[in-house]
This record gives structure tokens, C-alpha cells and sequence, in this order.
């Protein structure tokens, strides 16, 4: 791996451990501004120091984080697509690479939508991407999105869309957790990355996500609404950095954010 590539990369997947708590907040990019994300500076702020990463578009970058203490940048580059659509797979590249290299990112991430009508489309912007990360040592993220069809994240799904991704030469992907989920992990030859998903019922299942995807062999989690949508954010990534960078279990994790916010002992 070049050196920039490897420095970049190493912003995120931090060499110590191996392993990153990314925060995902470019929901925005197509669902706009969806609850507890209504105000980006107002919600990322506190989390802020408790992220590796934070995945944003390059909108809410200049307007709502503050350049001086902003973690690695991983930087949505790809959707032109609203969730008023019936098909929201219809993406393309919408930021080039260097307003990426510009904004100093990290990384530049784009979802593909393997099995749908725009299959082809959106593993072209892939291999075109990577094309121009290339030549500027910058890492891609490819993120495994399903579309509207939720029922598609399965092993056999997740392991060749993640295969796919990395074959075109994805640097890192960001996929789902799903049952034999170490199968997916087993079948792709770069560093897997969890989202979190529609908010869970309770902050102790995220965690349990977390942790059965640690175990299994992911490089972290990159979560957004089952952080910034819990009932303690702070406490919430902290628990996670617990699981992800220290080797605590689901209980330790949970223990520790009861003890920071005891009045969230069994609420969600
Ligand atoms: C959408 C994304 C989002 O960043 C991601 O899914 C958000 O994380 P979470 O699901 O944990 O809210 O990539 O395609």
C-alpha cells in the first residue's frame, strides 16, 4: 500500500488495535433531515470526541463540524437520490475527488446496491472511484446498501456484495451484521466495517450487535441512529469504544453506560 493510502487508512483503523468506531451521520444525503439529526452541529458535537471517524457529506462538513477538531473525515461522495423515490438505488458519484482531497478526507465512501435494477451503475461508480482514489492514495469504503429489500441481508447476500466491493478494489467496506456473519468476513479479503440500522429496541441489543460482530472478525462499527438516536449518545459511543478498542463484553459495555446514566438502567 502507498504511504498516503496507508496514513490515511491508519486514521481510521487504528494501527494499536486494528479496529474503529466510525460515526455515521450522511443519512441527510437522502432522508434529509430525520430525527435527532435535525441539527448536525448540535448532535455531533458531543460525540465528536469519542469518534475515529466521522462519515458525513461534505455539506454537513463546512457547515456543521469544526475543522480543528474534527476526527478522520470519511466522506460520502455518492447518492442524488431522495427517499421520496420508490427506487432509492439510483445513485451516482455527486463529489469529486478533489473536493475529497480539499476537505482533507480520510477516505471517500459510496454505497452499492448489488441484485438491484442499478446493480451495474453503482459497481461502475465503484470502479471508477477507486480509479481516481488511486492515483491520490485515497481509501474508498464501499457501503453494501440494500436498497428498500431489508430481507436481503443474509450471509450469502452480504458475502458477495463485500466480495464485489473488494474485488473492484475497495480499500474497506461497511456492510450489515447478519446470522453466520463470519462467513462474510471469512470471504472478503479487506477489513469489514458494521452499520448499525434502524434504532434497535433497546441500547443493549446495539451493543450486543456490536460485540457478536467483533467476535466474528469486523474491524469495527460504523453507527448512526442506534448512537445519536439512543437516549444517551455519549454514553452510547463510549460503550462501544468499550466492545471495539478494549475487548469488553456486551455486559461490561452495558454495565458502563448504566453507571454513567443510571437513570437509563432498562430504558432505551
Ligand atoms: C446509508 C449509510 C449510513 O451511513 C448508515 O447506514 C448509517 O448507519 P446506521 O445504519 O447505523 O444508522 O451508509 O447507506
Amino acid at each position: 500500500m502507498d504511504w498516503g493510502m496507508e496514513n490515511r487508512l491508519a486514521r481510521i483503523i487504528k494501527p494499536d488495535s486494528n479496529r474503529t468506531v466510525m460515526l455515521a451521520a450522511d443519512h441527510g444525503y437522502f432522508l434529509g433531515p430525520i430525527s435527532k439529526l435535525q441539527v448536525p452541529r448540535t448532535t455531533l458535537e458531543p460525540l465528536i470526541p469519542y469518534a475515529d471517524a466521522l462519515m458525513i457529506t461534505r455539506g454537513v462538513a463546512r457547515t456543521s463540524v469544526d475543522p480543528a477538531t474534527a476526527p478522520a473525515l470519511v466522506l460520502r461522495v455518492s447518492g442524488a437520490v431522495s427517499i421520496l423515490k420508490e427506487d432509492i438505488s439510483h445513485e451516482t458519484i455527486t463529489t469529486s475527488m478533489k473536493e475529497a482531497v480539499r476537505l482533507n478526507a480520510s477516505a471517500v465512501a459510496l454505497s452499492i446496491f448489488v441484485g438491484t435494477d442499478n446493480e451495474h451503475e453503482s459497481l461502475a461508480n465503484l470502479g471508477h472511484l477507486v480509479n481516481e482514489a488511486q492515483e491520490v492514495g485515497m481509501p474508498v469504503l464501499a457501503v453494501t446498501a440494500v436498497g428498500r429489500e431489508l430481507e436481503k441481508r443474509d450471509a450469502r447476500y452480504l458475502s458477495l456484495a463485500c466480495r464485489i466491493a473488494a474485488e473492484l478494489g475497495a480499500q474497506f467496506v461497511k456492510t450489515y451484521y447478519c446470522d453466520e456473519f463470519e462467513k462474510v468476513v471469512e470471504s472478503c479479503p479487506v477489513p469489514l466495517v458494521i452499520a448499525g440500522g434502524p434504532k434497535l429496541e433497546t441500547a443493549r441489543d446495539a451493543l450486543d450487535l456490536a460485540y457478536d460482530a467483533i467476535q466474528k472478525g469486523a474491524a469495527g462499527v460504523d453507527m448512526g441512529r442506534n448512537v445519536w438516536q439512543s437516549a444517551a449518545p455519549v454514553a452510547m459511543i463510549q460503550a462501544l469504544r468499550a466492545i471495539v478498542h478494549e475487548g469488553a463484553s456486551a455486559d461490561r459495555a452495558n454495565e458502563l453506560l448504566e453507571k454513567s446514566t443510571p437513570v437509563l438502567a432498562g430504558a432505551r
